[in-house]
């Protein structure tokens, strides 16, 4: 089924809705650069918004939220444990101080943002506390490979119901999407636009000419037919409205595949199997 509207969610494993397509706010800065961004987001009807505590802008988002004056339980609210945050009670802490620079009773959806070696089950067991007394809807995780999650898959009481991971037409991670839907964990794609990186493909250029849509909107529309939650990231009004505008038209299969073939294992961050984790 494909998303029809800004408003419209995906359902969970645990039964909770999170909208399809939300905002991204890694690199926005602090203060009223991300203020300005979450607001406008949800002037125009975003009503998702993606941070972590590694970003450093969790009060600045809080705040936009509680100026917009829309009801809390209308905005979907995921943050993310830090790799020196993990651990049993590391991460119980740093939920409470992620909490609190938000200013909310409770957090929708918080993700393990790495797979932190030696930590990343122990961190999982304090998320299901934190899930059991409902101070989070949904618990997550990010970046993980199927190694890591068939590890946590043999430990858990409580599945993740997303892995937020890279994922761009060049590195489509067909492999990694088949898994998450194998095992009824949705696939949240961060970078869905590449960074900006793939908009210049001819391919892109084609189908902007031929639907008269922008590359960021064919893309961004590549990846919500995809099946996946996307959360581009921009701090421009422009762009913003821009990258929501996704919803009126349709790439037909072939373009779909023509999209996907421009896969070239092109990973922009760090391969969580060679991140370094202190
Ligand atoms: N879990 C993780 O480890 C992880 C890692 C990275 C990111 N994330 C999350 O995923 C979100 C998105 O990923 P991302 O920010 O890395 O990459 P992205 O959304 O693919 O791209 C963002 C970049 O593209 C630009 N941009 C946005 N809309 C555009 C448009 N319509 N046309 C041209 N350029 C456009 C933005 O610039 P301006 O802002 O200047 O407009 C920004 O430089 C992040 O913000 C964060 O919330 C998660």
């Amino acid at each position: 089924m494909i998303v029809k509207s800004l408003s419209d969610c995906i359902t969970l494993n645990n039964g909770i809705h999170i909208p399809q397509l939300g905002l991204g706010v890694w690199r926005a800065k602090d203060g009223e650069e991300t203020e300005k961004a979450v607001k406008w987001a949800l002037e125009a009807g975003y009503r998702s918004i993606d941070t972590a505590s590694y970003y450093q802008n969790e009060e600045s988002v809080g705040r936009a939220i509680r100026q917009s004056g829309i009801n809390r339980q209308d905005i979907f609210i995921t943050t993310k444990a830090w790799n020196n945050e993990q651990g049993y009670e590391n991460v119980l802490q740093a939920f409470e101080r992620s909490r609190k620079r938000l200013g909310v009773e409770y957090i929708d959806l918080y993700l393990e943002h790495f797979p932190v070696t030696d930590k990343f089950l122990d961190t999982w067991k304090a998320m299901e506390k934190l899930y059991k007394e409902g101070y989070v809807r949904a618990i997550g995780v990010s970046n993980f490979h199927a190694h890591h999650l068939d590890a946590l898959l043999s430990h858990c009481q409580i599945k993740p119901v997303v892995n937020q991971i890279e994922r761009h037409p060049y590195l489509t991670q067909q492999n990694m999407l088949s898994y998450n839907s194998a095992h009824d964990i949705q696939t949240e794609a961060w970078a869905p636009i590449a960074k900006g990186n793939v908009l210049q493909e001819n391919i892109v250029v084609k189908l902007s000419k031929k639907y008269q849509k922008t590359p960021a909107q064919v893309v961004l529309r590549w990846n919500l037919q995809s099946g996946v939650v996307i959360i581009p990231k921009s701090v421009h009004k422009e762009r913003i409205i821009e990258n929501s505008l996704i919803f009126d038209f349709e790439l037909t299969e072939q373009e779909m595949e023509a999209i996907n073939n421009l896969e070239r294992n092109g990973r922009i961050g760090t391969d969580p199997d060679d991140m370094i984790y202190e």
